[in-house]
């Protein structure tokens, strides 16, 4: 198939205005958006489930799902119109397959295959951590790899090697929780409600940082690896001693310590990693990314190195469609495509996307 708006020789491509419709629901987010040559952002739609979620303390999958479906067809047409579309501008359709809850991701990839089919566009499958990586390049368009990458999202925690719009090299995971997950983990046990991050994110500016002292896990192996669960259960053990002994705890005091002991965590190890790695470019990206702690923390960790900092802008922090269509424009440049038999993946690593 030729597509018009690729011009150029030998497949070294130079595609102008190619617009790219980007769809995303992975998790309780029902997204969609069209990005312009991967940097200009024409509209960017989001229809969050969390005011639902929020009843049962968390994700319900199989609610997600269903929400997902009554809000795909609006969520797309809403992106093309706000962006001054019809399908036949668009120039192929991004989408995330992989990771995620899995009844989440079919509503978005079955929608994406059946427009791209009957659009006769380009299908083009995005890794969603590779999107949330891609959100910098929205935010900084003069951002380029090679850089290292902390991504913390609520399922995942990694230090990855950006090695080109394409290809990573996962230097550090988590060994157990995500920073996400054990942000809302440790959100319920106080007692703050679901979306638990940003609940303990604006109890942190209220509380005091230094009130507790919490562990910083040393996991064997791998100085770059990331370990959560101890953490998580030093909070729990505080608060329910504390209970015991009939005592009130300071919930404000509590979000600040554990706040400041998972950006010491993450930004310590991110630094180390940078520093025997030789990157001097340091990106942030996933859900966490928009964490006051950990920004603070890590910008200035990087002015002490003299090392450059790529953050999102807060609208690129958490789930969105921007990302993926910014993300499906260098894999599209890439050459790769999928077809009608594309399927949604739960689990799969960045570097085997
Ligand atoms: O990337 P994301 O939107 O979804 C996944 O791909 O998982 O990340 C969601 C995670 C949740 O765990 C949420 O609590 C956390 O990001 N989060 C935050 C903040 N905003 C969202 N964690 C800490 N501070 C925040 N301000
Ligand atoms: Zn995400």
């Amino acid at each position: 198939m030729i597509y018009p708006f690729l011009k150029g020789g030998r497949g070294d491509f130079s595609p102008t205005a190619l617009k790219i419709l980007g769809i995303e629901s992975s998790c309780d987010e029902t997204a969609a958006a069209v990005v312009e040559d991967g940097k200009t952002v024409l509209s960017n739609v989001v229809a969050s489930q969390i005011d639902e979620h929020k009843l049962y303390g968390g994700v319900v999958p199989e609610i997600a799902s269903r929400r997902h479906t009554e809000n795909i067809l609006w969520v797309v047409r809403s992106a093309l119109e706000e962006a001054d579309c019809t399908l036949d501008d668009i120039g192929a359709v991004a989408v995330t397959y992989a990771p995620g809850l899995i009844g989440a991701l079919l509503v978005g990839v079955s929608f994406a295959k059946g427009l791209a089919m009957a659009g006769k566009k380009p299908l083009v499958p995005v890794h969603h951590i590779a999107g949330h990586i891609a959100a910098n390049y929205l935010s900084h368009p003069g951002l380029k790899p090679p850089y290292l990458c902390l991504v913390v999202s609520g399922g995942h925690s990694h230090i990855a090697e950006v090695l080109d719009y394409t290809r990573y090299r996962v230097v550090g995971r988590t060994r157990d929780d995500a920073a996400g997950e054990c942000f809302d983990k440790v959100a319920r046990t106080i007692g703050f409600p679901y979306p638990g991050g940003k609940n303990i994110d604006e109890a942190a500016k209220l509380g005091n940082p230094e009130a507790f002292v919490f562990p910083h896990p040393h996991v064997a192996g791998s100085e770059y690896d990331f370990s959560f669960s101890g953490l998580k259960t030093a909070v729990i053990n505080l608060v329910h001693n504390t209970q015991q002994k009939g005592a009130e705890i300071n919930r404000f005091d509590l979000a600040a310590s554990f706040q400041k002991t998972v950006s010491e965590i993450l930004v310590s190890k991110t630094m180390k990693a940078a520093e025997a790695l030789g990157y001097s470019k340091i990106a942030l990206a996933g859900g966490v990314s928009a964490n006051s702690g950990v920004r603070g923390l890590l910008s200035a960790e990087c002015k002490k190195r003299g090392f450059e900092l790529f953050m999102p802008e807060f609208k690129y922090c958490g789930d969105n469609a921007a990302m993926i269509a910014c993300q499906g424009y260098f894999d599209f440049l890439s050459g790769k495509r999928a077809d009608e038999s594309l399927n949604a993946v739960a689990t799969m690593s960045l570097e085997d996307k």
